[in-house]
């Protein structure tokens, strides 16, 4: 009988949905979580420091999601309409997102995020989205143009080298209108902005760029360079949203974008996504609108489905409750000092990047403020780690290399995550 483990490299490409690039001995296959812990079918157990590439906040099966689709399944999964369980969800959303003004629901990140865009090329007129190097914004073209480069179009301007691919089979007419900046760098950022001025229709970031918190004024300048050509400040808190403050990035670092896209804990690990903005940016996606040059169409059969909707109303209650981001916060400092500590015990060249429940290591001594910082670390040393960290038991993404840390998480599986991260360490060359 073939084992889970063969099946699951008999269908799957590479044994996996996508984004893991695990060795074909480390392949697995889940049998079930709960809390900030998964078993394997094998019986194997293990610590998670992915939580569903931080969809799972709350933690596996936190009794108030449970509860909230349990009561929800029975009375219906989907009717592409809105229910009640998406217009609770909606008008927090509305309340606590400073951007958000009015709200439509979508099934993932990757569908907000691309809405977003759209949104901003109809409503501007202009067709060119300004992204950062190194930021992934969901799957869509725009989404994995330039992952892992500068594009052609910063290369003439910057005299950056020549990009690496992000994904073949992207349409060169998208990669020609995506402009690609240093992050943290204002000065060539704005000075790309003001040069494309007339063609670009938004600047599209991660307010916390994967791990690199954004320095001081960033954010702001990059609001006042778009305001100042016309351009939208689009938001993408896919990760950041309801993880560092309820308000997310817009409240915890005090920057109101015009559109924000979120997805991700929003869901309490159930399938979401979600776009918001400016009322009249919004408005144009009416259907009663339709045939007006600037209509979007905007549709997602399972948008604000009330199963997702159900678990996403109970993780707002649960975000809501009292101490939560004090208590985020605090676990993320905890584990990040310790990752510090260990790298410091073993005179590895490394330190430790990332805020609230967010961390990430980066084999470098440099100052590390952008992607291109990024690049003159020891990627090979990082993902040895990772790889190890895995054997050891800890569930994590090797090639995303952020951990997740969420509500289920304490400071005892910090401190065994990093007697594990010791051990790694130990075992490599
Ligand atoms: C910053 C960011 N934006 C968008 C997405 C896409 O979200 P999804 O995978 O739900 O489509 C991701 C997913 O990892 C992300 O990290």
């Amino acid at each position: 009988m073939p084992s889970f483990r063969e099946r699951s490299l008999a269908v799957f490409p590479a044994g996996s949905n996508g984004e893991f690039n695990l060795p074909a001995e480390l392949a697995m296959v889940i049998a079930r979580g709960e809390g900030c812990e998964l078993w394997d079918t094998e019986g194997k157990r293990y610590l998670d420091f992915s939580m569903g590439w931080g969809s799972v906040l709350v933690g596996h099966g936190r009794p108030e999601v449970v509860e909230a689709v349990r009561v929800q399944a029975p009375l219906g999964a989907n009717f592409a309409y809105i229910n009640e369980n998406a217009l609770a969800v909606a008008e927090e959303v509305v309340r606590l997102s400073p951007a958000s003004e009015r709200v439509r629901f979508c099934a993932s990140g990757t569908e907000a995020t691309m809405y977003c865009m759209r949104l901003a090329r109809a409503f501007t007129g202009r067709r060119k989205i300004l992204k950062f190097e190194g930021a992934y914004h969901g799957a869509n073209d725009v989404g994995v143009t330039s992952l892992f480069p500068p594009t052609k179009e910063a290369g003439r301007l910057l005299d950056f080298p020549t990009p690496d691919p992000s994904s073949a089979g992207v349409a060169h007419a998208v990669e020609d209108h995506v402009l690609v900046a240093p992050y943290n760098d204002l000065v060539t950022t704005a000075a790309i902005i003001a040069r494309y001025a007339a063609e670009l229709a938004a600047v599209i970031v991660e307010p916390l760029h994967r791990c690199l918190p954004p320095v001081a004024g960033f954010l702001a300048g990059l609001k006042e360079a778009c305001r100042e050509h016309g351009a939208l400040l689009i938001f993408d808190e896919v990760v950041t949203g309801f993880r560092l403050a309820y308000g997310g990035a817009q409240a915890y670092y005090g920057v109101v974008p015009d559109l924000v896209a979120y997805g991700k804990a929003l869901g309490g690990g159930y399938p979401i996504g979600m776009f918001g903005g400016r009322g009249e940016i919004m408005d144009i996606v009416r259907e009663d609108r339709m045939g007006e040059p600037n209509y979007v169409w905007t549709a997602s059969t399972l948008g604000g489905n009330p199963i997702s909707t159900a678990a996403a109303r109970a993780a707002l209650q649960v975000f809501k409750g009292d101490g939560t981001y004090e208590r985020l916060h605090a676990l993320g400092r905890y584990l990040r000092d310790g990752l510090a500590r260990v790298l410091a015990s073993r005179q590895e060249a490394g330190q430790v990047l990332g805020d609230g429940p967010l961390a990430q290591v980066a084999f470098t001594r440099e100052p590390v403020r952008s992607y291109r910082d990024m690049r003159g670390a020891n990627r090979e040393r990082q993902r040895a780690l990772m790889l190890a960290l895995f054997e050891r038991g800890i569930f994590l993404n090797p090639m995303g290399t952020k951990l997740y840390l969420s509500l289920a998480h304490d400071e005892a599986v910090c401190d065994a995550f990093l007697d594990r991260m010791d051990d790694a360490l130990a075992s490599l060359p």
